[in-house]
Parts: structure tokens; sequence; C-alpha cells
């Protein structure tokens, strides 16, 4: 479409969407409902940094494809020719045999990940995670008469979707009418210095947070608890960046109470945060688990992985006399050799383009321009994120950090994308504290583009809130 109006009429497509495609996270009654004024949006077509909606209007997409996912931007001629040539030659086989991508992907993304040492594929975040806490619950079976088998999570983050997913998941909206959970997963307090939990600043307040998870280890009893699951940068529960001083506390609270740590890249992964190729890798931290979805193939096919190094893989290998001793699970679409076929282009774009050094770039600059903001508008009380993965919060009051209303924070978003540029903003995550706006734009961003998103987000915070 390339910004030229649509030759075709697409009303039979709206009306096929309106009476029958269930769509993720959102209310219907805009356009299904007994007052629906609007139609429901489709969007049709994408190139670089801009999508086209059925009216043929344009938008700038800060936010990677809605859910910070085509981090290499849209329209890729080259990995849709892989992908392309790959299913004439072989579209899928289970994964109980390898393929040419699976194993060129694993190698490539493992030489990226010093330290870890084996790829298991699957179809999504939430299954990559699940994935992970399925490992650590066969291990406590395997090596500790099933005893170490609690899995942490942190308040405000979020592990997908699933009901095992959801019970490790910090966002207690989410969680809301889909009870009862699954037993064994054991919340920690989130690290976010903002919202203070400590009277503590800096180094200081980042011990304090990491502290306050082995203080949940020592009550739940060491030995029960198996792993730690943590997001690096945490996305959706608000963009929290760590304090200083947090993870090398948590590595060696891990360390020292022989729990493995399973770091959730979903968001973060393959260059969203700049410099490296995932966002663990900033704090030198050494994970036993990483799960990684969205940016892995940008968006171009489904693939999400589960990463372990070769310690946990040896736990599965080591009484081979015995018919249950290996991770017995499939993922029928872990089968799919597009997936990897697609990945390996992304990630070889990303080298050949220099996006994580762009990342960074673009990404302090975007950061400058939004406390730039921050100094106009009294409404922002912080501002917090890495490389192109950034947060504005905004409240009603920045002495007491009230939060701003939800509506208007969403209004804020709704005034945005009227003016053609798509922010994200917190949904029905954290009970009375959705007011976090969301900036997620391709790795590819040039400065016009962070401009173009800034000063969108300028005009409408001026026209919510004044
Ligand atoms: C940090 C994190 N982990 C896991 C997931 C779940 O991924 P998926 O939606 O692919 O299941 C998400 C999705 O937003 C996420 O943000």
């Amino acid at each position: 479409m390339d910004g030229k109006p649509l030759d075709n009429d697409l009303s039979g497509v709206v009306e096929a969407d309106r009476a029958h495609v269930w769509h993720h996270l959102i209310q219907h009654a805009g356009w299904t409902g007994p007052d629906a004024k609007a139609d429901p949006r489709i969007i049709v077509e994408g190139k670089g940094m801009r999508v086209w909606d059925q009216h043929g209007k344009e938008h700038l997409d800060a936010v990677s494809g809605g859910v910070w996912t085509v981090n290499v931007g849209y329209g890729r001629e080259r990995i849709a020719n892989a992908v392309r040539d790959q299913l004439l030659k072989l579209n899928y086989f289970a994964g109980t045999a390898g393929s040419i991508p699976g194993a060129k992907f694993s190698e490539k993304l493992i030489s990226k990940m010093p330290g870890m040492s084996r790829v298991y594929f699957t179809n999504s975040g939430t299954e990559a995670n699940e994935k992970a806490f399925k490992m650590v619950r066969q291990i406590a079976h395997k090596r500790y008469g099933g005893k170490k088998y609690k899995i942490l999570y942190r308040d405000r983050d979020y592990h997908g979707s699933s009901i095992a997913a959801i019970s490790a998941g910090g966002q207690d909206q989410r969680g809301e009418q889909y009870g009862p959970f699954v037993p064994g997963f054991v919340r920690v307090p989130h690290c976010m210095e903002y919202r203070a939990q400590w009277d503590l600043e800096g180094e200081e307040y980042g011990l304090a947070a990491a502290n306050a998870i082995e203080e949940v280890i020592l009550a739940e009893g060491p030995d029960t608890v198996g792993a730690l699951c943590l997001e690096p940068v945490t996305a959706g529960g608000g963009v929290i960046t760590p304090p200083p001083g947090y993870w090398p506390r948590v590595q060696e609270i891990c360390r020292k109470y022989d729990i493995l740590l399973h770091i959730d890249e979903v968001v973060c992964g393959v260059g969203r945060t700049g410099t490296e190729w995932f966002g663990y890798q900033h704090y030198g931290v050494e994970p036993d688990f990483v799960t990684m979805a969205k940016g892995v193939a940008s968006g171009y096919a489904a693939i999400a992985c589960c990463v372990t190094n070769e310690k946990v893989f040896d736990m599965f290998q080591d009484d081979t006399s015995d018919p249950l001793n290996y991770f017995r699970d499939i993922s029928t679409f872990g089968g799919c050799t597009a997936g990897p076929a697609a990945a390996l282009e992304n990630l070889a774009i990303i080298e050949e383009e220099g996006l994580l050094e762009n990342t960074t770039k673009m990404g302090d600059y975007m950061l400058d321009q939004l406390r730039a903001l921050k100094d106009k508008h009294k409404v922002i009380g912080d501002v917090r994120g890495k490389g192109l993965f950034l947060g504005a919060e905004l409240v009603a009051d920045r002495s007491t950090k009230e939060p701003a209303q939800e509506k208007m924070v969403q209004a804020v978003a709704g005034d945005c994308n009227a003016q053609g540029v798509i922010i994200g903003v917190m949904n029905r995550s954290v009970p009375g504290f959705n007011n976090t706006l969301c900036y997620s734009p391709a790795l590819i961003a040039t400065k016009d583009d962070i401009d173009q998103i800034i000063e969108a987000t300028d005009k409408a915070l001026t026209k919510v809130f004044g």
C-alpha cells in the first residue's frame, strides 16, 4: 500500500471480522455491542516502521506490532524469501528429529549467548516459560525427591497467558477471574525504585530488593525452592529497569541456595535493549534458563525458545537406563521450520545493519526526549527504560506519586493513535497502576521517527492533561 489509497474494497473483510474474529486483549463492545460506533481495526500492510489500516491510514508503529515484536520492521523480503524456500524444501517434521534451519539457528543463537548451550523450540513465550517450569519440576523429582519444586516469580512481572504462566504472574489483573491457580509459585517483591518499598536509594536499594528475595527463600525453605524466574527489565508491568546492585546479589542468592535462575527475555531478547543481544547480558548474569519469543523472528514466523545451559541439559541425561529419565515433552509446532529459517535471517539483519548499535543510540536519544517531555509536563512522574524499550509513568501528583487516572492514560494513547502514531499503555495489568505509557519502536528507528513519536505524545499530553 505504501500510503496509497486502497484499490480494493475491504468492507467484506471488516464485516467478516466483526462477525467472527475474537480479538485479543480488547473489549468488542466498540464494534459489536448495541452501542457500537466504530469498525474493528484491520491492519492491512506494513513497511519499515509503518503500518496501514483498512482505510489506508498510515501509522507510525512505536510498539513494533503492538506488543514489542517486529524488531527488524515490516516488509523484509529476505526473511519472506528464506521462509518460502524453506517451506518448499521441508515445512515440518516433529522435533524428535532435527532440521537444517533448526540446527543452524541454534548454533548461531548460542554463539550470542556464552554459557548457554541447548535450544528447545516452542511456539510462544508462554510455552517457552512453561517448558522451563516443567524442567524445574522434573529436576525436583529426579534429584530432590520432589521437594525442590517451588518457582519464585516477581511482583509486576509477566510470563504468559496459560493458567500456569498466570500462576507465575505478578500482574494481578491478568489473573482476575481465572483462578484457581497452580500451586508452587511464590511471589517476591518488585525492584522498582520509583515506587520504593524501602527508604533507600541506588545500590543500597538494589541490594535491599534482592535481599527481599532471600527473605522469601528463607521463609519458604531453601530446600523447597527450585528456580527464580525474572524479566531482566520488566515490560508490561511498567517498564521497570533494575536498580544498581540488584542483579549481582540476585545471582549470589541463587548460587547460595542452589536455585536455578530463569530469565524471561520474551520482550528484552534479541536486541531490544541495545548493545547486547539479551537484557541479562547488560548485568553480567549467568542464567540457567533463558526464554525468548517475540523478537526472535520479529513475528515473520511463530517461534519461541527455551534455552538452557549444559548443567541443566545434563540433569536429563544422567541415567539412560531409566525410561523416564529425559524431558518427556513435545511442542508439535516447535517442529515448524519456518521459525528458525526466519530467525536466522532476523539475526543476520540485526548484525549486518548494526541494529544493536542503532538501538542504543536511538534509545538514548529517545530517553533524552522523554526526559525533556517530563520537564514540560508535570503529569510525567518518571521516565525509564533501556534501548528502544521505554516507559513514561503518568501521575496525578508528583509529590504523592498518585497514579494518573487510567482512562486519561488510555486517552493519551488514543490521541496519539488519532495522530497516526501507535504507542502502548499498560493494560489491565497492575490494579490501580496501569499508568505507564510504553514505547518499543523497531530497532531500525531513525531520529525522525523518534521525533514524530515524541511530538505526538507531547500533543496528546497537552490535549488530555492541559
Ligand atoms: C515478559 C513476557 N513473557 C512472556 C510473554 C508471553 O508470550 P506469548 O504471548 O508469546 O505467549 C510475554 C508476552 O507479552 C511477555 O511480555
